[in-house]
């Protein structure tokens, strides 16, 4: 039988700024065999992300970077991400902007997930302005990110239906649960 070893997958990099679910999923999509993906890196922007958890727990490499000192930080990852082969990015819950220059510089692909279905509601607060709007349906999004923010070319999506009862809180809880299933979908697609 052949050996899993992960070598002969897109070494991938995960940005993240918070509780991490979603880098969670991929790491397990990640061990699946038909995953094209090896997660070799967790980036995050705050040593407060709970999602830090799992480079332990999973023994994967991280690094806390501070994305306020922007021009410096970026261009010591894009070296680090060169040195190491990193040919994709996955930001999920990444809460700091990318400058244009790093998106143009890193030559691989890097991929989003947003909680809305774009291009309604790029940006922050997505869920509130949802109901605040009365909208029938939310979802999420997994995109291309390009130099303009939430705006590149969309991968997949997946509606969620918003109820009468919903509340910001139960639709952001609702809708990541799709974002787990919606990434990995996503990144698929992407490799096929
Ligand atoms: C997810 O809902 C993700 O779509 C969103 O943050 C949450 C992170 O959750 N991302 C954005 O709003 C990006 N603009 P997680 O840390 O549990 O994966």
């Amino acid at each position: 039988m052949e050996k899993l070893t992960g070598l002969n997958k897109v070494k991938t990099a995960v940005f993240i700024s918070g509780s991490g679910s979603n880098l969670k999923s991929l790491i397990k999509f990640s061990k699946v065999k038909k995953s094209p993906i090896f997660i070799d890196l967790i980036v995050s922007n705050t040593k407060k992300a709970k999602g830090l958890q799992y480079a332990r727990q999973f023994h994967i490499k991280s690094k806390i970077l501070n994305f306020k000192n922007i021009k410096n930080t970026e261009k010591k990852l894009l070296a680090f991400l060169e040195r190491n082969k990193i040919k994709l990015i996955c930001l999920a819950g990444f809460m700091s902007i990318l400058s244009k220059n790093f998106i143009k510089k890193f030559d691989c692909k890097i991929l989003n997930i947003h909680p809305s279905l774009l291009p309604k509601y790029k940006g922050l607060n997505t869920h509130n302005r949802a109901i605040k709007n009365k909208d029938k349906f939310s979802g999420c999004t997994v995109h291309y990110v390009t130099e303009k923010l939430d705006s590149g070319r969309i991968i997949m999506q997946k509606k969620v239906k918003i109820t009468k009862r919903d509340t910001s809180t139960t639709l952001a809880r609702k809708i990541l649960k799709h974002e787990h299933k919606l990434y990995p979908k996503a990144i698929l697609k992407v490799f096929s």
